[in-house]
């Protein structure tokens, strides 16, 4: 009885080893993947909130441009060659 318990122990303890190890890969994705806009988004739109608060929004062009007026305003620091680079990749569908 106690060597069932030590197996199924090991056992849970090796599958979420691997599960853990699994979503590590899955979300790391190499810088070297990731395009400018991409790396702009992670550096300079993260700091206040999550990155994936930008990643899950689709919004046309105007309304990105009034987004980002307003992230600016709120101290998001970003000049306007950065601002057309991560609009033009959001806008792009990615
Ligand atoms: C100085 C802090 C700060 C930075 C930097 C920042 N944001 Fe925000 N952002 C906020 C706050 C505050 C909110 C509103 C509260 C919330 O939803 O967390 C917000 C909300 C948002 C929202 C949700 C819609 C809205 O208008 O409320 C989007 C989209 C967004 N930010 C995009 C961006 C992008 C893109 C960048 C990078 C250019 C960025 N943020 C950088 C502070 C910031």
């Amino acid at each position: 009885m106690k060597h069932q318990f030590f197996w199924t122990a090991l056992l849970v303890i090796l599958a979420v080893g691997i599960l853990a190890a699994c979503t590590q890969a899955a979300t790391d994705t190499p810088a070297a993947d990731k395009s400018e806009a991409e790396i702009l988004i992670d550096e300079r739109c993260s700091t206040c909130h999550s990155a994936s608060k930008v990643y899950s929004e689709t919004l046309t062009r105007e309304q990105w441009l009034s987004v980002f007026e307003d992230m600016i305003a709120k101290g998001a620091d970003v000049d306007e060659t950065e601002t057309t680079i991560m609009i033009d990749w959001l806008v792009s569908g990615n």
